[in-house]
């Protein structure tokens, strides 16, 4: 079997979760090229070695630059901040190298265009892809196929919400989420964009938006010079600083299809700690998806027999369900990992079969356009249109 060499920018909550993707999918599936974990890269010397050991790279850089330089890498991750995607994407791509980046593709509609153009002009020997995980979850590919062969009729709502709790303290620190020039923008890029990827997904392209951006937490203390940790955790200094993104945002969307969809997501939603959820209703039934339930899919069809109707709770783990064979029985559940697991095993079938497997660069550029679109609705008060590529 082939191997391909990769190489993993960031460390940390999402270098963690793409370790173990490369750690484990060739151990469920069968995939060539294997991945083999080269080296990961950090700009902390001591800090990415000792990353690097504990989750199973064989060394370990502390500059992109000499990373996509390597020619025993074919493959570059990146798992930064978004203010850095940009650069590392355009320099692995400009090496040659296949790549994965995390989601959203950028922090501005600008940025993830050059990407996109980037991409294309690297050829198709060259595959990318964008790392909207949730895709992967045998639960929602189910919902896409369940409406995309007709079983729930013509699509009319969809229904999103992304909630979490985890800033809702205003003494939680000022960390890169919560800065417009690390982040971009805050729960609209950061959660927004992964219910907006599943509506692509499974209703298809958002034609037009309006919507509402709050910050309700407009200073917070400054972060203490973080150690280890996902990310999502830090201590909290005594100065304060400016929050410069959205705590929260919600907004209408009318999509090429003649659906209606409505998208909520915030991080001051005190309880809800991970709730990614979806609704969708068509004229032969509904289903609805909840992360925090993620093995299941609760399904409604109107043509179910009189006095039998009702919501069923289908348990997405049977053989006949994507991805679930590769892993164990029926009934033995799968966790948020396991995403990263599919994901890695549908690039890693792409890099064979020399085709980009969605989400792709052109499908991170419709979420981004969308959130570019959101904003200047905030901005204008009224509906705004997704930009073209
Ligand atoms: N797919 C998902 O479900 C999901 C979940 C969380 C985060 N993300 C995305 O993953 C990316 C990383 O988020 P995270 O939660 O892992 O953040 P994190 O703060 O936990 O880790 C970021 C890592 O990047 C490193 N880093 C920052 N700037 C760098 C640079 N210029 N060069 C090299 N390394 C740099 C940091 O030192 C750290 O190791 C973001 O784009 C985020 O939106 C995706």
């Amino acid at each position: 079997m082939a191997e391909i060499g990769v190489g993993l920018v960031g460390y940390k909550f999402m270098g963690r979760a793409h370790s173990n993707a490369y750690r484990q999918v060739a151990r469920f599936f069968e995939v060539d090229p294997a991945p083999r974990m080269m080296a990961l890269c950090g700009r902390d010397e001591a800090g990415v070695r000792a990353a690097a050991q504990q989750l199973g790279w064989e060394g370990y850089e502390t500059d992109y630059h000499r990373l996509v330089a390597r020619d025993d890498i074919g493959l570059v991750d990146v798992a930064t901040p978004g203010n850095s995607h940009k650069e590392v994407v355009l320099a692995a791509l400009a090496a040659g190298k296949h790549v994965l980046c995390e989601k959203p593709l950028a922090n501005t509609l600008d940025e993830a265009r050059e990407m996109l153009a980037a991409a294309r002009a690297a050829g198709p020997g060259v595959v990318t892809m964008v790392n909207f995980n949730y895709r992967r979850v045998p639960a929602v590919q189910l919902a896409q196929r369940l409406i995309a062969n007709g079983t729930l009729g013509e699509i009319r709502h969809w229904r999103a919400v992304y909630l979490q709790d985890w800033i809702n303290d205003p003494e939680f620190p000022l960390v890169w989420r919560m800065k417009k020039e690390l982040a971009g923008s805050g729960a609209l890029g950061d959660i927004a964009a992964h219910i907006l990827d599943l509506a692509h997904f499974i209703v298809g392209p958002v034609a037009e938006v309006v919507g509402t951006m709050n910050t309700f937490i407009k200073e917070r203390p400054l972060e203490v010079a973080s150690g280890g940790g996902s990310g999502l955790t830090a201590e909290a200094a005594t100065e304060k600083g400016p929050v410069t993104v959205d705590d929260a945002t919600t907004f209408l969307a009318r999509f090429a299809s003649g659906a209606t969809g409505t998208f909520e997501a915030t991080r001051l939603a005190p309880g809800r700690r991970n709730y990614n959820s979806f609704e969708v209703n068509g004229s032969n039934g509904s289903l609805v998806f909840n992360l925090e339930r993620l093995n299941e899919l609760r399904v409604f069809l109107a043509d179910d027999p009189e006095g039998m109707q009702g919501f069923r709770t289908i348990n997405v783990t049977e053989p006949a369900h994507p991805y679930t064979g590769a892993w164990w029985p029926a009934g033995h559940i799968l966790g948020y990992e396991h995403t990263f697991v599919h994901a890695i095993k549908d690039l890693l079938d792409g890099i064979k079969a020399g085709t980009s497997p969605a989400p792709t660069f052109e499908d991170g550029f419709r979420c981004q356009a969308v959130l570019d679109a959101v904003e200047r609705s905030v901005d204008s008060g009224s509906w705004e249109k997704p930009a073209e590529a």
